[in-house]
């Protein structure tokens, strides 16, 4: 299962360590993705700027973009760079403010920010400060920095939203982000985010382009303008890596954005609930094969939910007469919605055992609730019901399954 839906904050947090300790100690050896002062110019960095950058930095350079497109930053300002890496951006951002004014430069990885510092040591740097924290938890205080920038970074963070909160909790009001990120046109197939190296390199961790600017406007941010857009994996020295990024339609976007002044009441689950039931939102569900899992949840839910809720009322003594036919009839109905739905995944993985499973389940559930009741029948419907569905995403993982890159 852990394979179907994914791996956890921690895994995810080992492998962009590893993957970044390992940039910060030796850029010289093979990664999938595009490094150095090459990587800098194809992205946009005019030469004449990074010839300005100590070599140290440059040469672990790892970006997608080119932020400073939005010339947000201004001399005195205090600017926030997140996931600083080796600090391209952090130095340019620390010669613009100049000497009335500070950088923070904050990143996960430890010998990155050791890398940093030793960087600053050497060149004699004064006005930057390098931070080693997550940026779904920044150790700074509200409205300290008036500037945040940040390159090809939160499509590496888990926890997306958490990381926008609190890039608008340190902003000052009407302060600007100027960011480029990783996005994506298409869903990650289930089971695309099973390897964590393929999210280190930027691929599978990031959102889908409307997803990603939602992010911040339901943040507060305003005036969001996406200055450029262009497909960074064609720089990848992996085959394997642009295959993959061009079936998901991954591309880099540079953006520039304001904080509103007025903290924005956060958007109640419901609505963004509401929200991803748009149209294009149930295709996307369809095309991951997920429709069964969905209806077998409903029919699940319709069943023991309404009994739990049914219970809870009466130890108010409120009593309610359920019409039982029409309520059966419901559980059965999403039942088979989930057989249909795995009949559709045949297409996707050619594999009949999930169809004969997820059918004997809902015949089984239809035995109990029309033919003769019996709690055993019922239950044990459900489980092989479930058991189908599991199976079903299993061989759609299997199938869909992206490769692990390999040079
Ligand atoms: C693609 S690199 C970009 C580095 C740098 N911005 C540059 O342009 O060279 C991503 C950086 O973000 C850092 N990072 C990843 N997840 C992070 C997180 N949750 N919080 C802070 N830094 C993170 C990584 O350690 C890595 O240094």
């Amino acid at each position: 299962m852990v394979a179907i839906l994914g791996f956890s904050k921690d895994q995810i947090a080992a492998a962009v360590q590893a993957m970044y300790g390992d940039v910060a100690k030796d850029p010289g050896q093979y990664f999938h993705f595009p490094i150095g002062r090459p990587a800098a110019l194809a992205v946009g960095y005019p030469k004449s700027l990074l010839d300005q950058v100590p070599e140290a930095a440059v040469d672990r350079f790892v970006g997608v973009g080119y932020p400073f497109r939005a010339d947000a930053i201004e001399p005195g300002d205090t600017v926030l760079d997140i996931g600083s890496g080796a600090g391209t951006d952090t130095l340019l951002a620390s010669r613009k403010v100049g000497s009335g004014g500070k950088v923070f430069a904050l990143d996960l990885t430890p010998e990155m920010v050791a890398q940093l510092k030793k960087t600053l040591r050497e060149a004699g740097i004064k006005n930057v400060e390098p931070i080693e924290a997550n940026a779904e938890e920044i150790p700074l205080p509200e409205q300290s920095v008036d500037v945040v920038t940040s390159n090809g970074v939160l499509n590496l963070v888990l926890d997306k939203r958490k990381a926008c909160a609190e890039i608008f909790r340190v902003l000052r009001p009407t302060g600007w982000v100027q960011i480029a990120d990783i996005v994506i046109a298409k869903p990650v197939p289930v089971g695309g985010r099973s390897d964590p190296k393929l999210w280190a390199e930027c691929v599978v961790g990031a959102s889908i382009d409307e997803d990603y600017l939602n992010l911040f406007r339901e943040a507060g941010f305003e005036d969001i303008e996406v200055l450029r857009s262009f497909d960074y994996f064609a720089e990848s020295p992996s085959a394997d890596t642009r295959r993959i990024a061009a079936g998901l339609g991954a591309r880099t976007i540079e953006l520039r954005m304001r904080r509103g002044v007025e903290e924005k009441a956060p958007v109640p689950w419901w609505n963004r609930f509401a929200r991803r039931l748009h149209p294009r939102r149930l295709r996307l569900i369809g095309e991951r094969g997920l429709w069964g899992a969905v209806s077998a949840c409903v029919s699940l839910v319709a069943c023991y939910g309404t009994l739990g809720l049914l219970g809870i009322l009466s130890l108010f003594g409120i009593g309610m007469a359920l019409p039982e036919a029409a309520w059966a009839g419901f559980i059965v109905a999403a039942a088979l919605i989930a057989v249909i739905a795995t009949g559709f995944n045949l297409r996707l993985h050619r594999q009949p055992a999930p169809l004969f499973l997820t059918g004997l389940g809902a015949g089984m559930l239809a035995y109990a609730m029309f033919v003769n009741y019996s709690f055993a029948v019922e239950i044990t419907g459900f489980v092989v019901l479930f058991t189908g569905i599991v199976f079903d995403l299993y061989k759609i993982y299997e199938t869909q399954c992206l490769p692990k890159a390999s040079g």
